[in-house]
This record gives structure tokens, C-alpha cells and sequence, in this order.
């Protein structure tokens, strides 16, 4: 009897120890962009090396896919992977399944994590790059080695709300080097950001090769001197910079790109902010110059000639350059603060004016838009433009970037014309996230992170029919006072990721509060990469 008791005993501690051992911690979910829906359960599901990674299809985009989990489990944890062809799911795997007949938008994905193994599933490879984006945070925020990762059970069903994921970058007053752009898409594809807007012109410097006007990048990527201080100051650093991208370095920026499932927008401005350009080619200017790429910032009267044909012409060539080195369907052209002060006196505009039957200055902007339109739309193009592409008469098919508010993209959605919306107040990562006193030098305004989170793409004015031409958001960054990499993401992060919600996540689930308690996971991954940014609003 008392042997019986001790055995007793003994399997109960057992068991109490084997308990206890098999009870491995359940980690906290803390997703960013929140997923439309999610319900976390029991138990925990451990990846390590032994564990299978399988795929069902042989679609050359699910490499993608399945390099982006194996470099991310390697480079993090060490743990080296094995990607293998699969029908179904086996015990204990990870299943990552093409599935074109599910009927769920096309980048939308289903997570599930149980202790018996992940299923991940979409209609499209896309849709599978942002469940992997998911799974890859309910992993630790560590770099270091481990012989299992450990993942809690959730079901995750998401999609997007909008399909305009944007993040903008201006490489006119600063030029950024590649790298740093290879950066900046590796840190928009981990915010399910699936749209670069890259803005390769400006008055302080052209970016991009092309190769039939050399002198664009010879002459017209190099100023003098950059302003020192705030506008205004008179203060000069007499340093010259320059800087461009060459094609063959915009193919790999776009194949990189698309490897995260992310279009590159390209932006060639005009008529205006066009001084890179006039510099190099003076007799495109209405008063023929010359000209210096500017060396302050701000908006100049020298603009594209609108009544000379050259002008035309030299466009046409360098858009036909660009365009297929850009996959994507939309082309910005700029068309924003465009005086018409040289328009009004130049013989020439003057005349165009008068053979075209053009009332004003603004209908004769209209009239090079469209001309432009007409050119992109030639070659499979639709035209995207600032919200001055307005006035004078929208083109016909073109889209609208809302900038100065909402108004045009609430005039332009009206119309039955597809927007994205910027406004300054809510968009603009340029202005001060912080008190100024402490912040580096910014161009102005005050943009903290709730106000951020807090922004609503869809007008109220919109009725629901209009309010599906409102494609998205995104977030615009101006580089005048943002010299370095490290301080373009100081200004964009965190609040892109306030910003990925409001792209993302149901606007029923908006909470800024949840939010910010679920940052601190991301901030950890933020440390991981080497990732700059603004702490002011953590603490
Ligand atoms: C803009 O900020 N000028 C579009
Ligand atoms: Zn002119």
C-alpha cells in the first residue's frame, strides 16, 4: 500500500514535470497593419530547421514568397530551411498554398497557426507575401540563434481596404543613393506598402539617365550650392552636389521592387519644378535662359514652354525612355505649382494660346497634360498628376493626387476620376512629428503620429458610388531638409506605420491607443534592421 502511494507520487510529479516542459509561453500577436480579422487560440505552433516548407505551385512568383520566410529565418534565428513541392499540408509544416480559386480579393490572404502545423492561403502570390509578412510578426523581434521559433495558433482572414498603398520619395533636393532606395522598399514591404512613388525631378536636380539628353544628368543633376537653413536664410554651404540614377540601376530598383510585390510610380515633373531640366536645355525655357539648377527651394517661374514644339518633342522622347523601364500602369507627370508668369508674356505660349483656342493660362496647362495623356495612353500608360492637372479642364482619363487638400480629390472623384489622397495636413512626413524646439530642422506644420492614424481617405462629401475612386493614400516625403538616409527615416518612421493601418486595416478597427501598444514589437524590428526613427511619441 505505501509502495503504491509512493508510485503514486512519484507519476504525479512526473507528470506535473512533463506538464510544465511541454507549456511553452504563448507569445503575444501584435500586428501592424492590424488584419481585418483575427482570432487568437491555444497553443503554439515551433518552427526549426526540421521543419518543412511546402508549396503547391510551380508559378515562378512563389520563389518570392517562400526567399522572403527562408532569408528571414536564417538571417534571424539561423535556421536554415528546405522549400520542397507539395499537394497538401503535412503534420507539422508550414503550407504555403497558391489557391487562384478562392474567392478572395487579390491581395488578400488566410493564416492559420495551430499546434499542428501553418496553412497560409491566397488566390495570389501577392496575397501570400503579406500572410507571410503576418506570420514573420508573430515571430520574436530577436536576432539571435534558436533552435525553434515559437508561433501562437491564431486564424488570420485579411485583405486590404485600399488598393493605393503609397509611400513617396523626392530624390530632387536630395539625391538618395540606391542602396538606400533598395532600403526603403525592403521597410515599405514589411508595412504591406505596395506602391513606391518615386519623384526623379526636380528645379535642384534630374535623377534619371537618358540617353538621348545626356546633358540632363551632366549638367542638370549638379547645383552649385544647397541653401543652408530654413528658406530664406541667404545662407549658402558652397558645397556642389549631384547625383542620378542610370537605367540599368532603375531595373534593378523596380525588379527589387516587384520581388516585395511593390510598383514603382516614376514622377518626371512638369511644366513645372522643371529648372534640372533647363539648365541642360535652355531653349526649352520660354525666355531660352539661361538657367542654373536652383540652389534654394521653393517654386521658380522658369517652367517647360508650353508654345514651342521642341518642348513636346523633347518630353515625348524622354517619357518614351522612361515608361518601359516602369511595369506599372500609372505615370506621374507632376503638373503641381506651375506659375504662369513666363506663359503671359512669351510670344510663343501667347500664340499657342490663340491656335489652340485657349482662354487662360490654366486651359493652356490643361492643353499639355492632355497632350501628354494622350502620349502615355499610346503607350499603355494612365496619367496620374498633383491636383492642379484640375484646373483648366481635367484630361480625360486621368487620375488625381489630392495634395492641397481633399478638395481635388473630392472634385476629381465626382468627375468619375480615380484619386489618391495626400493632403498636407495628414500625408506630409516632412512636417515636424514633435515640438520643433527639439526636433532637426524641418520644412514646417505639425504632423504628430495620431494625427496620422486618425486620417479617413473617404470623404464624407463622397457618396458610396464616388468613394470607389478613391484608390488609396500615401504618404509624401520632401527631402529640402532631409539630407541623409538616416533622416528620411527618422521623419517617415513611425508614422508610416500609423499610416499602413489607415491603408490597410477595416476603418471599424481604428484604435489609436491598441496601436500604439502593439508599436513596441515593431520598433524592436525597427532595431533589428537599423532602422532610424522618431521616438518622441513611444514614451
Ligand atoms: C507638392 O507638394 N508640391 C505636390
Ligand atoms: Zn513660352
Amino acid at each position: 500500500m505505501k509502495k503504491y502511494l509512493k508510485d503514486l507520487l512519484i507519476m504525479y510529479l512526473l507528470l506535473f514535470f512533463c506538464s510544465c516542459q511541454a507549456e511553452v509561453k504563448r507569445p503575444d500577436v501584435q500586428i501592424i497593419p492590424q488584419p481585418a480579422s483575427m482570432t487568437n487560440m491555444e497553443g503554439t505552433f515551433s518552427i526549426s530547421s526540421q521543419t518543412k516548407i511546402l508549396i503547391n505551385s510551380e508559378n515562378p512568383e512563389m520563389h518570392k514568397v517562400t526567399s522572403y520566410l527562408c532569408n528571414r529565418l536564417e538571417n534571424f534565428y539561423q535556421i536554415k530551411s528546405k522549400v520542397t513541392f507539395s499537394g497538401a499540408a503535412e503534420k507539422k509544416s508550414i503550407f504555403i498554398k497558391l489557391n487562384t480559386g478562392l474567392a478572395i480579393p487579390k491581395e488578400a490572404y488566410n493564416l492559420s497557426v495551430t499546434p499542428k502545423g501553418i496553412i497560409l492561403q491566397a488566390s495570389s502570390a501577392s496575397g501570400l507575401f503579406y500572410g507571410i509578412q503576418s506570420l514573420l510578426q508573430l515571430m520574436p523581434p530577436i536576432q539571435q540563434k534558436l533552435s525553434e521559433v515559437v508561433v501562437p495558433s491564431v486564424e488570420i482572414m485579411d485583405a486590404p481596404r485600399f488598393a493605393w498603398r503609397g509611400l513617396h520619395l523626392d530624390v530632387g533636393r536630395h539625391f538618395m543613393p540606391k542602396e538606400f532606395i533598395l532600403k526603403y522598399l525592403d521597410y515599405m514591404a514589411i508595412h504591406k506598402f505596395n506602391t513606391f512613388h518615386w519623384h526623379l525631378t526636380e528645379d535642384q536636380g534630374w535623377r534619371i539617365e537618358i540617353k538621348k539628353y545626356p546633358k540632363l544628368t551632366e549638367v542638370g543633376s549638379v547645383r552649385k550650392e544647397t541653401l543652408v537653413g530654413h528658406y530664406g536664410s541667404k545662407i549658402y554651404d558652397g558645397v556642389q552636389v549631384g547625383g542620378f540614377y542610370t537605367q540599368e540601376e532603375v531595373k534593378e530598383v523596380v525588379a527589387y521592387a516587384a520581388d516585395r510585390f511593390i510598383t514603382v510610380v516614376p514622377e518626371i515633373e512638369m511644366p513645372g519644378h522643371s529648372l534640372g531640366a533647363l539648365a541642360a536645355y535652355p531653349e526649352l525655357g520660354c525666355t531660352g535662359g539661361p538657367y542654373d539648377v536652383a540652389t534654394t527651394w521653393g517654386v521658380f517661374d522658369d517652367v517647360y514652354c508650353a508654345g514651342k514644339e521642341e518642348t513636346y518633342a523633347f518630353l515625348q522622347d524622354v517619357l518614351a525612355e522612361v515608361i518601359p523601364l516602369f511595369p506599372g500602369e500609372y505615370f506621374h507627370i507632376g503638373g503641381d505649382e506651375c506659375p504662369k508668369t513666363r506663359w503671359q508674356k512669351c510670344p510663343l505660349c501667347k500664340q499657342k494660346m490663340k491656335d489652340e483656342g485657349l482662354k487662360s493660362e490654366h486651359e493652356l496647362q490643361s492643353y499639355f497634360v492632355q497632350r501628354m495623356e494622350k502620349f502615355l495612353n499610346e503607350n499603355g500608360k494612365k496619367l496620374i498628376g498633383w491636383d492642379e492637372i484640375l484646373e483648366g479642364g481635367l484630361a480625360p482619363n486621368a487620375a488625381v493626387m489630392s495634395w492641397r487638400g481633399e478638395k481635388g480629390g473630392i472634385a476629381a472623384a465626382k468627375e468619375h476620376h480615380f484619386v489618391v489622397m495626400t493632403p498636407g495636413d495628414f500625408c506630409y512626413l516632412d512636417h515636424y512629428q514633435a515640438d520643433p524646439k527639439n526636433e532637426p530642422l524641418a520644412i514646417g506644420g505639425f504632423l504628430p503620429l495620431k494625427k496620422v492614424y486618425g486620417y479617413e481617405p473617404v470623404p464624407a462629401e463622397l457618396t458610396e458610388a464616388e468613394s470607389k475612386y478613391v484608390l488609396g493614400a500615401q504618404g509624401n516625403v520632401w527631402t529640402e531638409y532631409m539630407k541623409s538616409p538616416e533622416q528620411v527615416e527618422y521623419m517617415v518612421y513611425p508614422r508610416a506605420a500609423a499610416l499602413a493601418e489607415v491603408v490597410w486595416s477595416p476603418k471599424s478597427s481604428r484604435d489609436f491607443d491598441n496601436f500604439k501598444s502593439r508599436l513596441g514589437r515593431l520598433t524592436k524590428l525597427y532595431d533589428i534592421l537599423g532602422i532610424t526613427y522618431c521616438k518622441t511619441e513611444l514614451k
